[in-house]
């Protein structure tokens, strides 16, 4: 029996710091694994900013430090529809994850497991915002996040997390 593909949304507040990163450090990561085509992965803020915009600058540099090209992602906000889309959502902070609960009271859908990213990969704590911040930053959170991913996708290739076609 096949699993269908784990739909994983990564959500921060603005969508252009840290969620891209997450997203894109996920896609590489499971690439990487022979493991792409079991997920469909997306990234999204609870704000609306930014939509529209590619990535903050650094996190596009930090990102191709490290080999991840993710010029090409856009800034959307976080939407009730997704609630229902998605099986596992995961915030960067107590705030993200506040608010993606907020929303699914309101909307009154979906069964998605709702976390924090570190929580999910079992080092807890929250990924700052780095958007004032500089280089160093952006390089601290690309590391927390790159660390955690490994761990993540353990999880989501688990059962308990894991869709049955
Ligand atoms: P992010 O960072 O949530 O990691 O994308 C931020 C980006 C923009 C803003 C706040 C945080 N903003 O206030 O515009």
């Amino acid at each position: 029996m096949q699993s269908s593909p784990t739909n994983v949304l990564f959500v921060c507040l603005g969508n252009i710091c840290r969620s891209p990163l997450a997203e894109g450090v996920f896609r590489q990561t499971a690439h990487e694994a022979g493991n792409g085509h079991r997920f469909r992965a997306d990234s999204a803020g609870t704000g609306s900013w930014h939509v529209g915009d590619p990535p903050h600058s650094r996190s596009v540099a930090v990102a191709a430090r490290h080999g991840i090209d993710i010029s090409a992602q856009r800034c959307r906000q976080l939407g009730a529809d997704d609630l229902a889309r998605f099986d596992v959502i995961l915030g960067m902070d107590r705030a993200n994850v506040e608010a993606i609960e907020r929303l699914r009271q309101e909307a009154g859908a979906g069964s998605a497991h709702i976390g924090r990213l570190l929580d999910f990969a079992g080092r807890p704590g929250d990924v700052p915002d780095p958007y004032h911040g500089g280089r160093e930053d952006y390089e601290a959170v690309f590391r927390l996040i790159a660390g955690a991913m490994p761990e993540v996708m353990t999880r989501l290739l688990g059962p308990a997390t894991r869709r049955q076609a």
